[in-house]
């Protein structure tokens, strides 16, 4: 079954970004983005995850084309069945780590998974405030949070950026467990092509907009 399907996806700002971009990602199938800085990995991602209506194209999220639907529809596909890990990590800072993670698992009505907590070591740091922790700490927080509330697509935006090589083989381990155990899909944006390989599906942009 496809979860994710892109056809002829093209994007411009000032100038273009990428042309007819097409792919599909089924159960189990995962996919990198690699690429130059500002070659728009990160505009492709958020046209993907529901974010920002391409300039043309279609993107079928569970065979719905998402831009097509209410704006209500759209949220809720955003709030209840993806993931989003962002390059910047949006925590709310005055809250604690838990808390943060509970706000996801309470829309969801999931359960924060303590399992989880303790595979991406963030156990001793649950309850302190988000500003007092690492930036790979709220890194692997912003992970959680996206893990508990159990999406279908995960879009990960350079989810190991922040981490040191060791950490960010585990964090990849736990994103490439999840998604065969739950039959999901992965898109990740990463400037790591060790770790882009580790993906069954390969897309490199490039500034001028080609795609490979
Ligand atoms: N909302 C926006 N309005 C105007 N231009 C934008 C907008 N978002 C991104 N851009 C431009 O589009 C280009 C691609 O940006 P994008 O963030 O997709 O790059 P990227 O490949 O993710 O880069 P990086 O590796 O640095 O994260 C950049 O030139 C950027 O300035
Ligand atoms: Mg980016």
């Amino acid at each position: 079954m496809s979860l994710l399907e892109i056809k002829n996806v093209s994007h411009s700002f000032d100038y273009p970004l990428f042309k007819n971009v097409d792919f599909t990602l089924c159960e189990e199938e995962t996919m990198s983005i690699t690429g130059v800085s500002g070659s728009g990995k990160s505009t492709l991602m958020h046209i993907c995850s529901t974010l920002l209506e391409p300039n043309s194209g279609h993107v079928t999220i569970f065979n719905k084309d998402i831009y097509k639907l209410p704006n209500k529809k759209l949220i809720n596909i955003r709030r209840e069945e993806i993931g989003i890990i962002f390059q910047t990590h949006y925590l709310f800072r005055g809250f604690s780590a838990n808390e943060n993670i509970e706000l996801s698992t309470l829309m969801t009505k999931n359960e924060i998974d303590d399992e989880l907590l303790d595979k991406l070591k963030i156990k001793k740091v649950i309850n302190q405030k988000v500003g007092e922790l690492s930036g790979g700490q709220q890194q692997r927080v912003s992970i959680a949070r996206v893990l508990a509330k159990k999406p279908k697509i995960i879009f990960a935006d350079e989810p190991t950026g922040n981490l040191d090589p060791t950490t960010a083989n585990e964090v990849m381990k736990i994103l490439f467990e999840y998604i065969s155990k739950i039959k999901g899909a992965l898109l990740l944006v990463t400037h790591d092509d060790k770790l882009a390989s580790k993906c069954l599906y390969k897309k490199r942009l490039s500034i001028n907009g080609l795609i490979g």
